[in-house]
């Protein structure tokens, strides 16, 4: 680095769901801090989010967060050339509480202020431990919420080619989840279940979507395995739990890694990434590498600490925003509905 060469300092919130985190970003990819209080096991006990909780929460928690990520990165606010925030999407009161924050900070210490969107945070997260990744890239974006298949051709900029027409993947393991007696969040649960069973077991279906052949369908799964235990519960037969949530994984993890390779067929892609909460699950990991490897395709996915909400994803976002020139004013606000690349 030259003398001339000033490093950009970032810190970041993110409060978009049942995560405050705050973190500082160097440069976009060295992460100095990146603390993440979860809220998970508060939710827990009602089977899946509270919103009004998880605002509540976020404010009691976000001041405690922010100064913790400051003390571990051994930073002051006077150290930072930018305020970075998640405005969207995500549950508006808790977006609200980091969105409210994040301009307080900005103002009071004179600082510019950078609102990045979500998923684009996620897309990031992938650049932090790979420091050669750069644009044009493929990323499978598999979350709570979302389910995206983008093509990323800069840095800002995305083309999305599919998405969910119905849940996200996280979604559905969720719901499934819950349908078979695991309890919140689904995920974690439904893999840790599914190392006991065989995921041959049960025939269910991997959904074509019409329209977009990239799209994704997930709430005809979710119904198959409803339809499954139901009709064994008629006919008096025991339902393997195990069998089941092995059954059910191996069908969200073929359908997304059959868009994935199509897609990387028909673009010529020679980068993929995967990103978002599902994207921590070990059988889509091994599946996508596996066929990464097939198509000598280079395969990116991030730690499964970055896969989950925290706020260094959104500090690698909000710098290739700030290097653009991209500010946002006092009027930032929360948007639980924002697009990617609407700005
Ligand atoms: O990205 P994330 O932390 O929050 C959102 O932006 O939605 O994703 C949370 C989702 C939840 O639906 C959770 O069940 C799912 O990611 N998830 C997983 C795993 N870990 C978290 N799904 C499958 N396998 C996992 N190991
Ligand atoms: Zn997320």
């Amino acid at each position: 680095m030259t003398s001339t060469d000033k490093e950009i300092k970032i810190l970041a919130i993110e409060t978009s769901c049942d995560e405050t985190s705050a973190a500082v970003v160097v440069n976009g990819r060295d992460v100095r801090s990146n603390i993440i209080s979860t809220q998970i096991p508060l939710h827990t006990l009602y089977g899946g989010v509270v919103p009004e909780i998880a605002s509540r929460k976020h404010t009691e928690r976000i001041n405690q967060v922010i100064r913790q990520a400051l003390d571990e990165a051994k930073m002051t606010l006077s150290d930072m050339d930018a305020i970075a925030v998640t405005y969207g999407p995500g549950l508006v009161g808790a977006l609200l509480v980091g969105v409210s924050e994040a301009k307080g900070i900005a103002y009071a210490a004179n600082l510019p202020l950078i609102g990045v969107h979500h998923i684009e945070g996620h897309i990031s997260a992938n650049y932090i431990e790979n420091k050669d990744l750069e644009p044009p890239f493929l990323c499978l974006v598999v979350s709570g919420g979302h389910t995206h298949l983008v093509r990323v051709l800069d840095y800002g900029k995305y083309e999305i080619l599919g998405r969910t027409v119905d849940d996200a993947a996280g979604e559905a393991f969720d719901k499934v989840a819950r349908t078979i007696g695991l309890g919140y969040p689904g995920g974690p649960k439904i893999e840790k279940k599914a190392t006991l069973g065989n995921p041959d077991a049960i025939d269910l279906p991997r959904a074509k979507v019409g329209g977009s052949e990239y799209d994704f369908s997930f709430s005809g799964l979710k119904s198959a395995v409803l339809n499954y235990i139901n009709k064994a519960g008629m006919k008096g037969e025991t339902v393997d739990p195990a069998d089941l949530a092995a059954s059910f994984q191996k069908a969200v993890v073929d359908v997304l890694t059959d868009h994935a390779e199509h897609a990387i067929d028909s673009f010529g892609v020679s980068e993929f990434a995967i990103a978002g909460g599902v994207a921590s699950n070990g059988a889509l990991r091994a599946s996508m590498e596996e066929m990464c490897d097939r198509k000598g395709v280079k395969f990116y996915r991030p730690s499964p600490i970055l896969c989950t909400d925290n706020a260094a994803m959104i500090g690698a976002a909000a710098y290739y925003e700030y290097i653009a020139g991209r500010r946002d004013g006092w009027d930032l606000n929360a948007v639980p509905a924002l697009a990617l690349g609407e700005r």
